[in-house]
Order: structure tokens, then sequence, then C-alpha cells
């Protein structure tokens, strides 16, 4: 198994490094292999995706990523910036379904900013398509019209293959759960969204027992703070499910708590916490690496096929919490504080 690490901007490195000690002290035969990107890639070779970086990540089975970017970046052009390394990466390698669970681990019940009894038990998987919508679609752009104003284009577009091969990993992975497809659309007013909905329809008769509900994404974001726990497996397009699965992750106390994995058709896969690279807290060691521990748990499941091992990554974050260490994110009173590095410790103790 050969896994490119690519930590990145802010608090990556510093979260990667945790996730790479609980990699080691699993003992699997496995070779790391680290590169830049991101802010980091544009220091080393002027491309916040450097050639280096992709063929390491092509040809590895899995990649693991920290976050990328900083403000101090904002002003370069916009194909230089780090963001635009980690939207290349994830289409070059044709990573089309992202995977985010939404978990409430009852240790952080009290961390989370919702009542225990709405948030209490809460398992969402939210499934974001990740390689089209509005962040890809052509043209794009800001223009100056005729009569000297500037105007900003972003095409929002779906082909249907894009919407099959999407809704075929949400109801897969409802048929493991609790077989409840619940799909975000706004099929009232945007035509993309309503061949989405089309063909979640069609898809549904290919999976009998999975029961199909649509939404509107105004309402399903409204739903998620009200009455969380009526979702099982929610499936939406890229700009609907960056925002849902942000809102849903503090449902469970902290943006540091939610994992992803972003795979393409064979189960290869890139991993990397839900957040950005939190550069307010960057180099001080205190950032929550559980999102990323938690991603390296996916990476088993996922991509290596071994769920034995994912679990013993997910019963060690358990313990950590079930005693007491808490990164300032999610300290509740009566817990014990602890830095991101000290974090890690308890984890791989926990393992
Ligand atoms: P962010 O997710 O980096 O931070 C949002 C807030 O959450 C901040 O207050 C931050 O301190 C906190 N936070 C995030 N991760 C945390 C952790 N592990 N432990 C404790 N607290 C944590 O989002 P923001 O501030 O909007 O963006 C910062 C930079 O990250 C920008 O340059 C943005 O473009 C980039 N970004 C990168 C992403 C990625 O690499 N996947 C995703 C989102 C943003
Ligand atoms: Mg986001």
């Amino acid at each position: 198994m050969k896994i490119a690490v690519l930590p990145g901007d802010g608090i990556g490195p510093e979260i990667v490094a945790q996730a790479v000690k609980v990699l080691h002290a699993l003992n699997l035969d496995l070779t790391l292999e680290e590169a830049p990107i991101g802010g980091a890639g544009y220091e080393a070779a002027g491309d916040p995706l450097p050639e280096a970086t992709l063929q390491l990540a092509k040809e590895a089975d899995a990649v693991l990523l920290g976050a990328v970017g900083d403000w101090k970046y904002d002003s370069l052009p916009r194909d230089k910036r780090p963001e635009r390394g980690l939207l290349r990466i994830r289409k070059e390698l044709n990573l089309f379904a992202n995977l985010r669970p939404a978990l409430l681990y009852p240790e952080l019940a009290a961390a989370s900013t919702l009542k225990p009894e709405v948030v209490s038990g809460l398992d969402i998987m939210i499934v974001r398509e990740l390689t089209g919508d509005i962040y890809f679609g052509q043209p794009r752009g800001i223009s100056t019209l005729e009569n000297g104003e500037r105007e900003g284009i972003n095409t929002m577009r779906y082909s249907e293959s894009e919407i099959r091969r999407i809704g075929r990993v949400a109801f897969d992975i409802a048929m493991k759960r609790n077989k409840k497809v619940c799909s975000v659309d706004k099929a009232n007013v945007l035509e993309t969204t309503e061949l989405w909905r089309q063909v979640m329809i069609e898809l549904a008769k290919d999976y009998p027992e999975v029961e199909l509900s649509h939404m509107y994404v105004d309402n399903a974001a409204m739903q998620l703070i009200r009455a969380p726990k009526q979702f099982d497996v929610m499936v939406t397009g890229n700009i609907f499910g960056d925002i849902l699965s942000d809102e849903a992750s503090m449902l469970t106390g902290s943006i540091g708590m939610l994992p992803s994995a972003s795979l393409d058709a064979n189960n290869k896969g890139m991993y990397e916490p839900s957040h950005g690279s939190a550069p307010d807290i960057a180099g001080k060691n205190i950032a929550n690496p559980l999102a990323t521990i938690l991603s390296v748990a996916m990476m088993l499941r996922y991509t290596f096929n071994d769920e034995v091992s994912a679990v013993r990554v997910e019963n060690a974050v358990k313990k950590a919490l079930a005693q007491g260490y808490r990164t300032a994110d999610i300290y509740t009173e009566g817990s014990q504080k602890v830095s991101c590095s000290d974090m890690g410790d308890a984890v791989v103790a926990a393992l």
C-alpha cells in the first residue's frame, strides 16, 4: 500500500503528522511519501499542484491530505491560489464521490451547540458530488460588459451520467445503513437540479428497498438544525453539499471532528478533514487532529478494505475522548484540554 501524504498549509502539517503517527502505530505494510500542495506547492514549485505531486498522487493507492490555503495568497492570480490545487487534484483523480459522515460521539454531546436530545445518537452520511456543478461549469469568469460594468459568471451544470454515478454511491451506502436516501436539490427554480431529481427517481427503481425522499436545499439547511436525526444518507451536488456538510459538522461539536473520503469509480481515494487550513490557529499546536485521524479510518475502510483496522482507529478515538482528552475546539468544563500532538499521542496510546 502506497500513500501519498500531502500536508498542505496552515494547520495541515500539524494534523497530518498526528494521522501519520496513527498509521505507523497500526504496523501495516505501508509506504508513505510526502509532497507539497496548495501554498506549499506554490512556494516549492510555483504551482499549487506541482507536476511531481500530481504524479505521486496518481501512482499511490490513496492520498492523505491536510488542508490548503492562507490569506497571504489571496492576491495571487486565481490559477496560482492554493484552493485551485485542491480542485485540480480532485478533478485529475476523478474523485467524484465525497463522503462526509456527521457522527456525534456521545462524549461530545455537551460540545454541540444544539440540545443533547436533538443531536444525541446522530449518524448521517452526506454524499456530495465533487467534480461537477457550479465549481467547474463553463463559462466562468469576470468580464466587463459594454457599459463598462463588471459581471461575474459561474455555470451550474450536471450531465445525466454524473448525477447517476453519484446517486448510485448514495443508494449503495444506504443499503448498508438504514435504507433511506434524501436527495437535496432546488428543483423548483434550478433546471440543473430538476434533472438531478428526475435521475434520482429513475435510479430508485433499482433499489426498491431504499426509501427515497426529496428536499429543497433551503429546507434541508433548516431541517438539519431542527431535527437532524430524520436523515440517514443525504445526497446532493457540489455546492449544496459543501455548505450542508459544514453545517452538519457543527451538530457534532466541531468541524475538527468531521472526516471525509473522496472516491473514484474504483474506490481509490483521497482522505482529508472537512475543514480548511485554519490560519487563525496554525503553528500553535492547538488544532483538533481527530478529523484527519478519522479520515485515515475511512481510508482503511474504503480503499484498503480493512474494516478491522478502520474500527481499531475509530475505537481508539472514542477511547481518547472517553478518557476526557479534548482539544480547545471541543473543550467543555471538566475535561482535560490537550494540544494537537497530545491528542495524537492519546489516540496512539489507545491503539
Ligand atoms: P477553516 O475550516 O479553515 O476554519 C474555520 C474555523 O474553524 C476557524 O475558526 C478555524 O480555526 C476552525 N477550525 C478548522 N479546523 C479546525 C481544527 N482541526 N481544529 C480546531 N479548529 C478548527 O475555514 P476558513 O477559515 O473559511 O478558511 C481558511 C482557509 O482554508 C482558506 O484559505 C480557505 O480557502 C481554506 N480552505 C481549505 C479547505 C481544504 O483544504 N479542504 C476547505 C475549506 C477552506
Ligand atoms: Mg467547505
